[in-house]
């Protein structure tokens, strides 16, 4: 399954330059939920988020899209499309883990989105795409103690 995972608040805001993860909340609950979904699978990011979270995350194969980067830690690759297609023609599981300009190319492809909706307005610059287009359905509702885990499938 190729899985978009994402944290957003009521507004689909998802980044903030300058802090020390990108992120413009620390949500302790939602990290440990993305580290249990996506432990020993293989992430997919981009260039952006991987130098924004600084090194590969431990136990997780991770993939990082760019045209122009070195980092003997990660694979870098620069088709995203045909990178998702391998992992679907192997019937393996990928996660689709930001930033923007990645959700967006990823939306059509992808199977299932966990987006982790965290309550409240913050600030920042970065917004989840808008995907009313691509025929997701709202399937599920988890609700953890400080945020819902709303889970999306085509
Ligand atoms: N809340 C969340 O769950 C969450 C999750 C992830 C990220 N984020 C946030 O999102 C923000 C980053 O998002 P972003 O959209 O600015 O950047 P991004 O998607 O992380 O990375 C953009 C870079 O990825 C490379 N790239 C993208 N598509 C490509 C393709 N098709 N082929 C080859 N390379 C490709 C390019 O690198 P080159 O220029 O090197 O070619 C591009 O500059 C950060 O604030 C981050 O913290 C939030």
């Amino acid at each position: 399954m190729i899985t978009i995972i994402v944290a957003a608040d009521q507004n689909n805001l998802i980044g903030k330059k300058g802090t020390d993860n990108g992120m413009p909340w620390h949500n302790s609950e939602d990290f440990k939920h993305f580290r249990s979904t996506t432990l020993n699978h293989t992430l997919l990011m981009g260039k952006t988020t991987y130098q924004a979270i600084g090194k590969p995350l431990p136990k997780r194969h991770t993939i990082v899209l760019s045209h122009n980067f070195e980092d003997d830690r990660v694979e870098v690759v620069d088709d995203l499309v045909g990178t998702i297609k391998a992992f679907k023609e192997r019937g393996e599981d990928l996660f689709i883990s930001g930033g923007a300009s990645v959700y967006k190319q990823a939306l059509p492809y992808c199977d299932q989105i966990l987006l982790s909706r965290i309550p409240g307005d913050y600030t920042g610059e970065t917004y989840f795409p808008d995907f009313s287009e691509y025929n997701y359905r709202l399937v599920e509702e988890k609700p953890f103690e400080t945020f819902t885990l709303e889970i999306y499938q085509k």
